[in-house]
């Protein structure tokens, strides 16, 4: 199967590559990335270099992607502004890239006829519940983050050619994924670097919001099952039914790394913030047999031994240097690298 892989630079993308290549060793996967500052092509490393994934630098707004996706047996497509912050700061990005952007793929998938698409959403369309209840399928779109908004659109974008056009896609949403390759600007990867870095670790408001953590490998095992047996027009609910408080999660990396809670920091509250999140992935779990297996303990253990691992990783990330991999390396490597 050729799939291509849109925002495959990115945390959940880059995730998906390794995992796809880890179980389905006959896939060939194309990374479609533009290398926004949240795209690296290190996430790739060794899958480049051993030319068992090639790379395409394309923005998903430029009409060039029909060239890309034409052959494709399938498009998976990750590729999103994805943080809220960013999203409250300035939602220009977000509006182009999520709603036209994806406007164009749907557009550039149809004409090439693209016979399997798999949009990855989120359960930030669903808005904020209060203590009690969780999202389903059929919970009403109310998003409050513009980030939110224009995920919700480009759900509704993909979902109306379906109807309308009788489009080949399926939808996800999940919940808060963590994992390695996090960009260190989401919450558990920035607690985890400054716990590490012994600088202060700032928790919105009281940290008393509740988010549904999922391991990354288990939301690509969703992915996976999604991708090739969700049935088409439908969307499906992922989840880990792992409800923590941000402080819980904030003292439970200080624990792991042996540092003091003194490091948290209170700071004000993000604007419009979303009070809980919480996934009934019931549908997900009765129709193709997914369980997310990686309990959220082992899971932030894994993680934290990742980054403690992985310093350069980090650090280049947080220099910057992570951005000049793609001239340095891939551009004189071209050949290399594309199979
Ligand atoms: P990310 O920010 O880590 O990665 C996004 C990737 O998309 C980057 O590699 C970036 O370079 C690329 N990209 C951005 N704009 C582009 C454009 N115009 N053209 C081509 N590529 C572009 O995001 P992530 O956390 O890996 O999330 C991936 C997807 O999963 C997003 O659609 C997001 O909404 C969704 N999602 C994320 C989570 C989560 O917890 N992180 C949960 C549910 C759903
Ligand atoms: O629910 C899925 C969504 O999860 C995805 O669609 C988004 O792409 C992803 O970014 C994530 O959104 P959140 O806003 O929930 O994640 P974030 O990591 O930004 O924040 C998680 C919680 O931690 C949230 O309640 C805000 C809080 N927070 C975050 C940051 C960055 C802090 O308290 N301090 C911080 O510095």
């Amino acid at each position: 199967m050729k799939l291509l892989v849109t925002g495959g630079a990115g945390f959940i993308g880059s995730n998906f590559v390794h995992h796809t290549l880890a179980t389905h060793p006959e896939w060939k996967p194309v990374v479609l990335d533009k290398l926004t500052y949240a795209g690296n092509l290190k996430n790739l490393e060794p899958a480049l270099q051993q030319g068992r994934c090639e790379f395409v630098q394309l923005d998903i707004c430029d009409r060039a992607v029909l060239d890309a996706v034409r052959g494709c047996d399938a498009v998976i497509h990750f590729a999103a502004e994805s943080h809220v912050d960013r999203s409250i700061e300035d939602a220009a990005a977000f509006v182009r890239t999520n709603v036209d952007g994806t406007h164009n793929l749907i557009q550039a998938c149809r004409e090439a006829g693209v016979p399997r698409f798999l949009h990855v959403s989120t359960d930030e369309v669903y808005g904020s519940l209060g203590e009690e209840g969780e999202f389903t399928e059929e919970s009403p779109l109310q998003p409050n983050s513009p980030y939110a908004a224009t995920k919700a659109a480009s759900d509704l974008l993909v979902l109306a050619y379906v109807r309308t056009h009788k489009f080949a896609a399926v939808v996800t949403r999940c919940s808060n994924n963590y994992g390695p390759y996090q960009f260190p600007e989401k919450f558990i990867p920035l607690m985890i670097a400054q716990a590490m870095a012994g600088e202060r670790l700032p928790v919105y408001g009281k940290g008393s919001n509740v988010r549904d953590w999922i391991h990354v490998s288990d939301h690509c095992t969703a992915l996976d099952a999604v991708l090739q047996r969700g049935r088409e027009g439908e969307v499906y609910n992922i989840g880990g039914r792992c409800e923590k408080r941000n402080l819980e999660v904030a003292k439970l990396i200080l624990a792991t790394l042996g540092r003091s809670e003194s490091l948290i920091q209170f700071v004000s509250d993000r604007k419009g913030h979303d009070l809980r999140y919480a996934i009934n992935c019931e549908k997900l779990e009765r129709e193709l047999g997914w369980r997310p297996e990686i309990g959220f303990d082992q899971g932030l253990e894994r993680t934290i031994a990742w980054y403690r691992e992985n310093m350069p990783w980090l650090d280049d990330v947080r220099t910057g240097q992570y951005r000049d991999y793609f001239q340095k390396h891939y551009v004189q490597r071209e050949k290399t690298f594309a199979p």
